[in-house]
C-alpha cells in the first residue's frame, strides 16, 4: 500500500517512520528535523515558519517515502545520525514503536533521579503499561542494581536483548557489560555519548508505552546526547528542597530551555520525614516546589518523603516491592502531564500535588 504523508503530520513522526524524508525536509530548507521543534511541529507549520511551499514539500515527501526520486533531492540510503536527527532503532525499525520517551534529569547528584526513574517505571508497569528503562548514567549506573536485574544482555537478530525485571520492565545499563559491578568505566565524553546512542538504537526495545531515560547529574555529554539525538517527549526534573540543590537544578532547567526541550514536570524528593506522631519534619527546609513551578511553567508532579524502606529496598534490589500513595500520585500526574504536553495548545496547568 502506498505511503501517504499529509501536511498535518508531525515532522518528527514523519522522519521517524520514513527516515529517507530527512533529505527532503533539508533539501527544501526546513531544518526542523534537526531541532527539537520537529518533535511537535506539523509539516504545514514548519513550512509556514520557513515560508516554504507546503504543497511542493508534501509532494516530494510522498515521492521519496514511496521509493521514488524527487527533483533536486539527493537520495540517501541511510539516515544520518547527529544533532537532533532521530536515531534508527535496532533491525532498521523506526523508533515509532515506542510511544513516549522521557528523560529524568537534575543538575544535582544524589537527589533521587534513579529512584524516581525506577519507581515511575514500576508504577507504570503496575498499570499494565509496557515500560523500558535506558540507564543513561554510563559511568555511575544504578538502575539495574536497584531493580535487582542481573546478567549480561545477549545479541539477537533484532538487536541486543534488554534484561527484564521480575515485573517485566526492560532494562539496559552499562553495569550489565562489566566483568565486575565495581569496575569503573573510565571513558571520555564521546564514548559516553556513543554508548547512550547504542543503548537506544541497537537495543531491541520492541513495543513500549514508555522508555524512561535515567540521566547522570550535570549538564554535559549524557543529557546533551539524550536531548539532541533521542526523540524525547520531554523531561522530568528531580530536585530536593535544599536551596543548593534548587540552584544547581536551575542550571539543568536552563539547559533544557536552551535546547528547546519540553519540561513535563518537577518532582521534589526527600521533601519531608513522617514522624512517629504523624507530623511532617521538613529536614532539608521548606519546599521550593512552588518557585520551581513558577520558574519552569511545569507542574509539580509529586513530593516524595524520605522513607528508610526505599533505601533498604534499593540496596536489596527489590524496588519493585515498594508501594506508596506518593508514587501512585507521581505516576498518575506523569501520565496526565504527558497528555497535556501532547495536547493541542494552551498554557500548561498545575496538576494536583501529592497529598500534603
Ligand atoms: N525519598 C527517599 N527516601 C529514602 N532514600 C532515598 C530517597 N530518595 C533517594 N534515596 C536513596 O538515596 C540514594 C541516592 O538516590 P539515587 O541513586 O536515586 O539518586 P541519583 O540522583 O540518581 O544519584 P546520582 O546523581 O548519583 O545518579 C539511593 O541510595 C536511594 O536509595
Ligand atoms: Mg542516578
Amino acid at each position: 500500500m502506498a505511503v501517504e504523508i499529509t501536511a498535518d503530520m508531525v515532522i518528527h513522526d514523519v522522519v521517524t517512520q520514513y527516515p529517507q524524508t530527512i533529505q527532503v525536509f533539508q533539501g527544501h530548507g526546513l531544518p526542523c528535523t534537526a531541532c527539537h521543534v520537529g518533535a511537535r511541529e506539523s509539516v504545514a507549520g514548519g513550512a509556514r515558519t520557513h515560508r516554504l511551499d507546503v504543497d511542493a514539500l508534501v509532494k516530494d515527501l510522498n515521492l521519496v517515502a514511496n521509493g521514488q526520486e524527487a527533483e533536486g533531492i539527493k537520495p540517501r540510503t541511510k539516515a544520518p545520525v547527529g544533532r537532533g536527527i532521530p536515531l534508527t532503532m535496532a533491525g532498521g525499525t523506526p523508533g515509532g514503536k515506542i510511544r513516549h520517551i522521557v528523560a529524568i534529569m537534575s543538575g544535582k547528584g544524589g537527589v533521587g533521579k534513579s529512584l524516581v526513574t525506577g519507581l515511575l517505571g514500576v508504577s507504570l508497569a503496575r498499570q499494565g503499561l509496557k515500560v523500558g528503562i535506558l540507564d543513561g548514567d554510563i559511568t555511575g549506573p544504578s538502575i539495574a542494581k536497584e531493580l535487582g536485574v542481573r546478567g549480561t544482555p545477549t545479541k539477537a537478530p533484532g538487536g541486543i536483548e534488554p534484561l527484564r525485571t521480575q515485573g517485566g520492565i526492560k532494562v539496559m545499563s552499562m553495569n550489565m557489560f562489566l566483568p565486575n559491578s565495581t569496575d569503573p568505566v573510565v571513558w571520555r565524553g564521546p564514548m559516553v555519548s556513543s554508548a547512550i546512542k547504542q543503548f537506544y538504537s541497537d537495543v531491541d526495545w520492541d513495543r513500549l508505552d514508555f522508555l524512561l531515560v535515567d540521566l547522570p547529574p550535570g549538564t554535559s555529554d549524557a543529557p546533551m546526547t539524550v536531548m539532541q539525538s533521542l526523540p524525547l517527549d520531554g523531561v522530568v526534573i528531580v530536585t530536593s528542597p535544599q536551596m543548593l540543590a534548587t540552584e544547581i537544578v536551575m542550571k539543568c532547567i536552563k539547559m533544557v530551555q536552551t535546547l528547546k526541550g519540553k519540561m513535563l514536570g518537577v518532582v521534589e524528593n526527600m521533601a519531608y520525614l513522617t514522624m512517629p506522631d504523624g507530623s511532617r519534619n521538613e529536614l532539608f527546609g521548606p519546599s521550593n516546589g512552588p518557585e520551581l513551578v513558577a520558574m519552569t511553567g511545569a507542574p509539580l508532579l509529586a513530593q516524595i518523603p524520605i522513607d528508610p524502606t526505599i533505601a533498604m529496598l534499593c540496596d536489596a534490589g527489590k524496588l519493585e516491592e515498594y508501594h506508596s500513595d506518593e508514587f501512585d500520585t507521581l505516576a498518575d500526574n506523569f501520565v496526565k502531564a504527558l497528555k497535556i504536553a501532547a495536547g493541542p495548545s494552551g498554557p500548561r496547568r498545575a496538576l494536583p500535588m501529592a497529598a500534603r
